[in-house]
This record gives C-alpha cells, sequence and structure tokens, in this order.
C-alpha cells in the first residue's frame, strides 16, 4: 500500500514547521503520545484538526508552548499557584487548565472560556514549537475514539493520507497523557490523571482532588469537567471487559466465558497457564502506561473480539492506566 503522509526525521523540524506556518497540520512526538498539531491561533488550522480526528467539536484542544513564560499571552488571572505548579512540574506531562484570552479562538477551546497549557518535556518538540513561531494546538494523533498513538507508525495506522506530515521521534517513554489539572483556590483538582499522579503533587506540598469521572462513569447528564473524559474511547474494535479480583478467579472466569476469538490482557503478574491468546500490559504502573496504547492496538492486530482485561494497581499513574482503560472497556468492570 502506498504511503501518502510523510514521514520527516528530527533533522526534518524545519519542513514540519513551515507546514504549521502555511496553515497545515503535523503529527509530532512528544514524551506522553504522539500529537496532531496546528496554529493554536488559526481558526481554520484548528477546524482541519478536529476534521481530521472525526473529533467533537465540544472537545477542547490543548494549546502547547515552548515555555510556560509565554501562558501569559493566551491566559489571563493566571493565580500563583500555577506558576508554582509550572515551576514543579512543566517542562513535563501536565497541563494546567486557565482562564482563556480572546486571542485563543473558541474553536481550539471548544466553545469554553478556558485553555489547556502544556509545555511538552521532550526536546525535539520544544524545538519544534520554537521553530512554528506559534502555540500549537494539539490533541493526541488518534482517530477520535481510537487508542492514542505511542509511535509514528500507530499515527499513520490512523492518518495516513488524512495529513501530510508526522515527525518520527521513536516511541514515547512515558505512553499515557499528560496530567490535566484546573485550580479551585489554592486546590488542584484533577480534570484528567496522567503521568504526574496525585500522590505527586501532594508530596510537592499542593492540596489536590480528583474530579468526579476519573474512576467512574458520571451519571446521565452531568457535566465533565474536562469534556475528553465523558466519552468512551482509547478503544481497540474488540470489546474489552476488565476482572477485577484475584488470579486465581480470573482464570476461573477465562475457562468459563472462552471463546474462539478471545484474548487475556495482563497487568501485573502473569498467571501460569492461560487458555487463550495473551497480551502482556506490564509489571508495574511505568511499565503500564508505556505499553497500554500499543497493547490495545495489538488487540486489533491479533484480530480478536473479546479482550478480558486483569485489573492495573490504581496507584500513583496506575491511576491513568486505569482510567484509560475504564474507557477502552466502555465502564465494562466485573468484580469477581
Ligand atoms: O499528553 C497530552 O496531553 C497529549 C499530547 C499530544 O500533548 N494531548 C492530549 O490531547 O492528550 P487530547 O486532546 O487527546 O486530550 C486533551 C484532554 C481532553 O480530555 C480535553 O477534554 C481536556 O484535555 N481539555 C483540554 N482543554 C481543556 C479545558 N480548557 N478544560 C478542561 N479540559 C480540557
Ligand atoms: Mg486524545
Amino acid at each position: 500500500m502506498t504511503q501518502n503522509t510523510k514521514l520527516l526525521s528530527p533533522k526534518e523540524l524545519s519542513e514540519a514547521a513551515n507546514i504549521i506556518k502555511s496553515g497545515g497540520i503535523v503529527g509530532f512526538p512528544t514524551e506522553t503520545v504522539y500529537g496532531l498539531g496546528g496554529n493554536a491561533l488559526d481558526p481554520q488550522a484548528v477546524r482541519s484538526i478536529f476534521a481530521a480526528k472525526g473529533r467533537p467539536a465540544d472537545n477542547p484542544l490543548i494549546v502547547h508552548l515552548s515555555d510556560f513564560s509565554e501562558a501569559e499571552m493566551y491566559a489571563c488571572d493566571i493565580p500563583e499557584t500555577a506558576y508554582r505548579l509550572a515551576d514543579t512540574f512543566c517542562p513535563g506531562p501536565f497541563t494546567i487548565v486557565l482562564k482563556k484570552k480572546n486571542i485563543i479562538p473558541e474553536v481550539t477551546s471548544g466553545g469554553l472560556d478556558t485553555v489547556g497549557i502544556r509545555v511538552p518535556a521532550n526536546n525535539i518538540t520544544r524545538k519544534f514549537i520554537s521553530l512554528c513561531g506559534t502555540p500549537i494546538a494539539a490533541p493526541s494523533a488518534n482517530l477520535s475514539g481510537s487508542p492514542s498513538p505511542t509511535c509514528a507508525r500507530h499515527v499513520l495506522d490512523d492518518m495516513d493520507g488524512r495529513i501530510p506530515a508526522v515527525i518520527d521521534g521513536g516511541d514515547c517513554p512515558v505512553g499515557v497523557e499528560s496530567t490535566v489539572v484546573c485550580l479551585e483556590e489554592n486546590t488542584v483538582k484533577i480534570l484528567r490523571p496522567g503521568f504526574v499522579s496525585r500522590e505527586d503533587i501532594a508530596a510537592a506540598g499542593f492540596e489536590v482532588t480528583c474530579a468526579a469521572g476519573v474512576t467512574e462513569k458520571l451519571p446521565d447528564g452531568e457535566r465533565a469537567l474536562s469534556p475528553g473524559m465523558k466519552y468512551k474511547h482509547y478503544a481497540p474494535k474488540a470489546d474489552v471487559t476488565i476482572l477485577e479480583g484475584s488470579t486465581e478467579k480470573f482464570v476461573g472466569y477465562l475457562n468459563s466465558h472462552l471463546s474462539d476469538n478471545c484474548c487475556a490482557m495482563i497487568f501485573g503478574d502473569m498467571p501460569k497457564e492461560l487458555p487463550c491468546p495473551v497480551i502482556d500490559c506490564g509489571r508495574t504502573s511505568e511499565e503500564q502506561a508505556r505499553r497500554l496504547f500499543s497493547a490495545l492496538r495489538e488487540a486489533d492486530e491479533i484480530g480478536v473480539d473479546k479482550a478480558y482485561a486483569s485489573c492495573p494497581d490504581r496507584q500513583g499513574v496506575g491511576l491513568a492506566v486505569y482510567n484509560r482503560l475504564l474507557r477502552a472497556a466502555a465502564f465494562k468492570v466485573v468484580r469477581l
């Protein structure tokens, strides 16, 4: 099959930046997942990001900067706590939601009066943003609803022919998206858990809470503070079910629900004998974060129609792994 989206090396950043400068969109690596970027101040460029992904218009895009000091150009009334958070966690897998200035178009903010600001840790990414000379609006570079891409091939799998180019920066070292927070007075509220954990934020001396909907489905009709959290998301074609309970009960459930076309996704200790193909999703939470999205894509490559996942540990970055897996499973959890 011919490939229509150009793969650029990190040596060709100026070619990628020229696409952005002329109003186009480009796939690019970050430490978390690959993004699909365009000029955040250009409504037309931002609309083409939504179109390429098939993303609902009410889901705002994160605005990526090369340095947090630029935040004042795009956000107003920035509280002192936000600066302290940025000192601690930026650059890094961390997004701070602030009140937006009018220069950020409505289409970028999904109609909200706020803007999420993130400064990626990856040097290639920050250099790319600097070369563009404009803030970069970017969601993850997957088709809306699919697992996020953690390598350039994943981007091509979803976006080939839909975007002009992707910068190949290799595998993403973090593997799950940034932690999205907003501030309520001096309390840091986690809207989407990510690599920077609740424990990390507390250890740095901040008051921290988690928004409703992070670990459970919001009641119908309730508004999600982070619009992306309300959707079934990150899902492979296979139907995913999380099985919560001991390894023995997990194996017992699999044996009694076995079908020709199922697989097991194992987070943590591997059971000795499993009656179906197995995807090893890693031991530690960090490893699971790195592998999760490629494991979900692997389920499609094997071609299974049912995947039974063991339940990841929810400490630290494990909360982000659980949060994504729960959405991939459309909130189906069986407590054994
Ligand atoms: O690590 C990441 O954050 C990656 C890389 C590319 O930077 N980006 C990413 O973007 O994951 P996306 O669009 O796939 O997810 C952004 C999430 C969504 O859940 C969205 O609703 C939320 O952040 N979000 C963005 N702006 C927001 C705002 N102003 N208020 C509340 N939530 C916001
Ligand atoms: Mg996404």
